[in-house]
């Protein structure tokens, strides 16, 4: 697909920076789908991770669009994704396996703060996937839940990861759960929320055997955890 750069959102520019980076204004772009599904490369003068934007015509957080027309003359837009905003954009671009997330999939994101790499995994999992995307700060919460009004594959959860019991009546089956709550302790996070049988009875596509496996993966992480 050809399209042009640029000319939307993000005009502050630079890697660093809250806006995109990446394509230059009115530059020739053409996406191609990257390895991971749902995620594409936006080729320019400089490439660029993109996602296809779920809501065409709207910026989660004044990040560049690229707006790309097919051969049947419809448009599809795209959204700069930077890795310097986000760890998963950074691991996709570091050349990670496996990122499990994909058009369909449902996810239970914990420590989405105001929704920046959420509003990303929202257009990967697609109108056919989910995201439970749980916070516990009511300041980053306000702006996940206004995003999710207009995205309404983000269900937001205001209250602690730690407490599943809290917010299991909202989450329904999932098939990945990504952790990014920053805390030393994160990786415990994981194994209290696995391992409560409460929620363990929603994540039926995990198998015991697997949940072993995972057990004993966080576990060899925890011993070498300082
Ligand atoms: C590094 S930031 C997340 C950034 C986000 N994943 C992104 O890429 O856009 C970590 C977030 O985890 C949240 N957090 C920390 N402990 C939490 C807990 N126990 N429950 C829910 N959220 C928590 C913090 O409030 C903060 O917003």
């Amino acid at each position: 697909m050809r399209g042009r750069g640029g000319g939307r959102g993000g005009g502050r520019g630079g890697g660093r920076g809250r806006g995109g980076g990446g394509m230059k204004g009115g530059s020739k772009v053409v996406v191609e789908p990257h390895r991971h599904e749902g995620v594409f490369i936006a080729k320019g003068k400089e490439d660029a991770l993109v996602t296809k934007n779920l809501v065409a015509g709207e910026a989660v957080y004044n990040e560049k669009r690229i707006s790309v027309q097919n051969e049947d003359g419809t448009k599809v837009e795209y959204r700069i994704w930077n890795p310097f905003r986000s760890k998963l954009a950074a691991a996709v671009l570091g050349g990670v396996d496996n990122i499990w997330i994909k058009p369909g999939a449902r996810v239970l994101y914990l420590g989405a703060a105001s929704g920046t790499t959420v509003s990303h995994v929202s257009d990967i999992v697609g109108p056919n996937g989910v995201v439970y995307a749980v916070e516990f700060s009511h300041r980053s919460g306000r702006d996940l839940v206004n995003m999710a009004k207009k995205r309404t594959n983000v269900i937001p959860i205001i209250e602690d990861a730690r407490h599943p019991a809290k917010y299991r009546m909202l989450v329904g089956m999932v098939d990945v759960i990504f952790s990014d709550v920053a805390q030393p302790d994160q990786v415990c996070f994981l194994c209290l929320i696995l391992f409560q049988p409460i929620v363990i009875n929603n994540l039926q596509s995990v198998n015991n055997e697997t949940k072993g496996g995972i057990f004993e993966f966080l576990f060899s992480l925890f011993l070498n955890y300082e």
